[in-house]
């Protein structure tokens, strides 16, 4: 599980104390009972979320709860057990033991997030009674509780489906009468979906939480892996290198790591061979192809235009620029409903009216570079492309 590499002790996280010390002091101020944080895929939300927010948390004294709802069919179950562990075992036996199926032996909860055995998400999953019930048999304990609770939800996003609306308004209406003792933190990759939940009047989290985008990891970053590295390393790596580096690799934390471990490495082969070496790792994925070969025509031509930073596709002349690079006559509706199946997919963000990004930026890139040919020749033909509607 994701969760079990983020908690290890890591030499080279670098620590965000400032950071999670504000959103720790928003919270006890009261001014607000939860935050949404959206930031694209690979850019250390997981990371300050489980390595510094909550580490902080429980130094202040809180009870803590952590669930990343990425990989799972069953967020209910997946929020109700974090929710569980956060209980210590005698709390958790109560739990069960109200729902009429007592536990005889439970691990010792764990302290932080990650630590558990999952045995308590096991129990519960076998729970035939309806997650809500359960929810608030664990709420009702926690109640009980001295400590106040901080719950991250991370990749929140899937709440927003709609098979999971019910529980979804269930949490809303247990953890809104619980302001004053649960802070919530959501947290995801899918700005368009995080930003259709809390928006929208018809969705259980309407108002729920104020959206923000993550202070992204910048210089100060950059500059403490390069000291770490240039520790360990004998041919040393400068500040500017790593920067231009950091920049090549789109500002992305998890793709310059990968620069520094192919870099200290291979030393003889210097910067710019790690710098390339890990471009092209990276930008281009199997799982892009995949990716890339499962759209259609129509989605691929507005990827296209998407990652060439051109996102006036309704214009006239992005429309026949789209025709070209689709191979066929290419209509508004025609691009709505691409880009309606590509946010859909988490594949492409509005940013506003008309304007869109790719949420992966590695796969942006590795569109921009396998498609490079396909877009001259739409170009060439593309007459006169600042012609707008
Ligand atoms: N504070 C940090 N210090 C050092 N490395 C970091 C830090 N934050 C992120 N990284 C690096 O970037 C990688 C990706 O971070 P993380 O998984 O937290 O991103 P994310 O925003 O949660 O991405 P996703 O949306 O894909 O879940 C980490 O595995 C780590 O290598
Ligand atoms: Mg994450």
């Amino acid at each position: 599980m994701r969760i079990h590499e983020k908690t290890a002790v890591d030499a080279w996280h670098f620590a965000r104390p400032k950071l999670a010390e504000a959103y720790l002091n928003a919270f006890a101020l009261g001014l607000t009972a939860a935050r949404g944080l959206f930031a694209r895929r690979r850019m250390g939300k997981t990371e300050f979320l489980c390595k510094d927010l909550l580490p902080a948390a429980v130094e202040k004294e809180y009870l803590v709860a952590y669930t990343n709802l990425w990989d799972t069919s069953t967020p209910d179950i997946a929020i109700v057990s974090a929710l569980a562990q956060a209980l210590e075992p005698r709390g958790f036996r109560a739990v069960m033991t109200a729902l009429g199926k007592p536990v005889k032996k439970l691990k010792a909860s764990a302290k932080l997030p990650g630590l558990a055995e999952g045995s308590i998400e096991a129990d519960l999953a076998q729970l035939d009674a309806d997650s809500a019930a359960t929810m608030r048999e664990v709420l009702r304990q926690l109640d009980r509780q001295k400590k106040p609770l901080i719950l991250v939800i991370d990749e929140a996003q899937v709440l927003a489906k709609e098979v999971h609306s019910v529980f979804a308004h269930a949490l809303r209406a247990a953890l809104d009468i619980r302001k004053d003792r649960i802070k919530v933190v959501f947290a995801g990759s899918s700005e368009t979906t995080l930003r259709d939940m809390f928006a929208r009047s018809s969705e259980p989290f309407y108002n729920w939480a104020p959206l923000e985008p993550f202070p992204l990891l910048g210089d100060e970053f950059v500059a403490f892996t390069v000291e770490l590295t240039n520790s360990l390393a004998r041919n040393t790596l400068t500040l500017t290198d790593g920067k231009r580096a950091f920049e090549a690799l789109h500002r992305t934390p998890e793709f310059f790591k990968r620069f520094i471990e192919r870099f200290v490495l291979y030393q003889l082969e210097g910067v710019d061979a790690a710098l390339e070496h890990t471009k092209a790792t990276v930008f281009s994925d199997q799982h892009f192809l995949r990716q890339w070969t499962g759209s259609g025509a129509a989605d691929r031509a507005v990827l296209i235009l998407v990652a060439s930073g051109d996102s006036d596709l309704h214009s006239v002349a992005g429309l026949r620029y789209l025709s070209t690079l689709a191979g066929s006559p290419t209509t508004p509706s025609t691009v709505s409903h691409a880009l309606r199946r590509l946010q859909d997919g988490n594949v492409v963000t509005r940013l506003e009216r008309g304007r869109y990004r790719i949420e992966d930026e590695a796969y942006a890139e590795w569109i921009r570079q396998t498609t490079a040919g396909h877009l001259r020749e739409a170009l060439a033909e593309k007459p006169r492309a600042k012609s707008k509607r």
